[in-house]
């Protein structure tokens, strides 16, 4: 997740770029830079760490120029270095760009340009398209961007400029870009607080489309060049709710980040083709003989659905237990057991002491973590980092999907090293991966569906969850965000465990949430849901599209998009978050920061 800046008009360009970067710092990054056109030709100024790095850097180098791009990074490929901060640009100087998001096929691409006599300058995926750019470029430089981009693959947003044009060329797909409209100056940006100082006109771009922005008006394509129409709306947002994306919480922004997030978790990741994935890991996966789960709460539930995938695909004995526990029940470990600590800040007391407690007793450690920099980043030996961008709600929504999809990762490549999952096999589950995005983007339409079933069932006084296998911490995570943010009771049980005690609570005022997808359990889950019918229970049905069975049964049915039954919890879990931010709505909870909880728990 990157911040990005555009300008083009009368202004001195650096000021409009320094002053939008500032105003996008809440993104986060690890490096930031500038290009402006001078009467020169382009200059590029980037330095590694923070904004302040690069404005001590501005300090007495004189950028005269009125058009501009300017970023942020928070890095993907490549670590946060000077030559890989943002712009990147050709050889000979005269086309720079800016970008965010992941080109998910760019190996390939670099080493067909490389052949081609390319000389690459950073490990980023981003300087290709730089490259491609360059090869397409007869003296269109809008033509030249489309064509370049329908040879990348994955999700993106970027900016574009050229020393011979004034004009800034901008695209996107799934990673948000907004155009700001003024008089004789336009901007661009990635979110909309960095254009608030200057207008309140925004465009804000779709999937597909292409603009070329120049100080007198813009210009919008589809990949194939065809116009495209874009109303120009007026956003009357203050600052705090521009940071919010327009969305009344960052936990509903959050949400709706998903589909993006999942695409930088995974992107660039999968190899379909060798049916693998790269995960940069020294760790050998063949000396690892079990693993164990240190993690609290969300991030405890992607543990608990690591343990269901490792054992399944790569057949590594997997023990999940809440870091508070692990810590004090003196566990079994030896230098075969990989301590797996999964943490979105990085920086929670219970999974760092039960982290360092296994690295006394000799085990190896992997960091499945979201802050860069964060004190288990530095414990670990090895970490995989998940990309979700900063996490502002106090519930954790964007971070556990971003974990679950790496703990998906780590299963198939541990699989794969192992010898234990064949090639066909993890090549289907891939392609399935890579789908993610788009269907955790159809289960979001689904909102008003949700917030008509929060609207009957919001003055229930307790809720019960149920799953079986992968979506047993499926339902823990629904349990977990509905208590959190509405204050209603909420538990949640694997559905063959109802039966041995929790079905005494069923009543016909208690509703009953069933994750009901499509998979080998989704008979025995079904008669789960007889057993809450017969005793006058509300069911509240996750299943998977086209099941039609489940409607005769279930008073509510809440559908999902089909995929493998082992990836079903990363989309069935987006309506159980829906669901309990409407009920704390409809309560009048403060959603963002629900009572006594605190977005990093520092103190045992
Ligand atoms: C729930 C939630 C918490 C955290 C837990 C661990 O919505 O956010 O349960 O998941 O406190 O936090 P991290 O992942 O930062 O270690």
């Amino acid at each position: 997740m990157c911040g990005i800046v555009g300008y083009v008009g009368f202004r001195k360009a650096t000021d409009v770029l320094l002053d939008g970067l500032r105003r996008l710092e809440y993104r986060g990054y690890d490096s930031a830079g500038v290009a402006v056109r001078t009467p020169e030709g382009l200059r590029v100024v980037k330095r590694s760490g923070k904004l302040s790095a690069l404005e001590e850097a501005l300090k007495g180098v004189e950028l005269s120029g009125n058009l501009g791009i300017g970023h942020t990074r928070w890095a993907t490929h490549g670590a946060p270095t000077d030559p890989n901060a943002h712009p990147h640009a050709t050889e000979d100087g005269r086309i720079t760009l800016i970008h965010n998001g992941i080109f998910e096929n760019y190996l390939e691409l670099k080493e067909a340009l490389k052949a081609r006599g390319h000389g690459f300058r950073s490990e980023t995926d981003s300087e290709v398209l730089a490259h491609l750019v360059e090869e397409k470029y007869r003296g269109d430089l809008f033509l030249a961007v489309r064509e370049a981009l329908e040879e990348v693959r994955g999700a993106y947003a970027v900016a574009v400029i050229h020393a011979g044009h004034e004009e800034i060329v901008a695209a996107r797909t799934v990673s948000p870009l907004v155009i700001g409209l003024g008089e004789g100056e336009n901007f661009l940006a990635s979110d909309v607080p960095a254009l608030l100082p200057y207008t309140r006109r925004v465009i804000f771009l779709h999937d597909g489309d292409v603009a070329r922005i120049t100080r007198e008006g813009v210009e919008i394509t589809d990949l194939q060049g065809r116009p495209v129409a874009r109303e120009a709306v007026e956003v009357d947002w203050t600052l705090e709710a521009a940071e919010k994306g327009g969305f009344p919480h960052y936990m509903l922004k959050e949400i709706h980040e998903q589909p993006w997030v999942l695409e930088s978790t995974l992107g660039g990741r999968l190899l379909e083709e060798e049916g693998d994935v790269a995960l940069d890991l020294a760790l050998d996966p063949k000396e690892v003989e079990r693993v164990q789960v240190i993690a609290c709460g969300t991030a405890s539930y992607a543990g608990l659905y690591g343990k269901y995938l490792l054992e399944a695909l790569a057949r590594i004995p997997t023990e999940w237990d809440v870091a508070s526990e692990y810590r004090y029940r003196d566990p079994l470990v030896d230098g075969k057991t990989l301590a797996l600590a999964i943490s979105q800040s990085g920086e929670t007391i219970d999974t760092l002491e039960a982290l360092r407690e296994a690295r006394r007793k000799g085990a190896r450690t992997l960091g499945v973590v979201n802050a860069k920099g964060s004190s288990l980043t530095r414990e670990v030996e090895e970490v995989l980092y998940i990309h979700a961008g900063p996490e502002i709600g106090v519930a954790s929504t964007k971070a556990y999907l971003a974990m679950l999809a790496a703990m998906a990762l780590l299963a198939v490549r541990f699989g794969r090293a192992r010898g234990v999952l064949d090639r066909e096999a993890s090549r289907g589950l891939i392609r399935e991966m890579r789908k993610l995005p788009r269907l955790v983007e159809e289960v979001l339409e689904k909102r008003p569906l949700i917030a008509h079933v929060a609207e009957k069932y919001h003055q229930a006084q307790d809720f019960l969850f149920l799953g079986r296998h992968v979506q047993t911490p499926t339902a823990y995570e629904g349990a977990l965000k509905l208590k959190e943010i509405s204050y209603i009771h909420a538990e949640a049980y694997p559905a063959g465990e109802m039966k041995h005690g929790p079905i005494a609570l069923i009543d016909e005022h208690l509703p009953v949430v069933v994750l009901a997808t499509q998979g080998p359990l989704y008979e025995k889950t079904l008669s789960n849901i007889q057993e809450v019918r017969a005793r006058g229970g509300k069911v509240i049905a996750i299943a998977t599209e086209g099941d039609e069975e489940i409607r005769k049964l279930a008073q509510e049915v809440i559908y999902v998009p089909q995929v493998h039954p082992l990836l079903a919890p990363i989309v069935s879990v987006v309506p159980l978050q829906l669901l309990a931010y409407e009920i704390a709505v409809l309560l009048g909870r403060d959603v963002d920061q629900p009572r006594n909880l605190a977005k990093s728990v520092t103190v045992e």
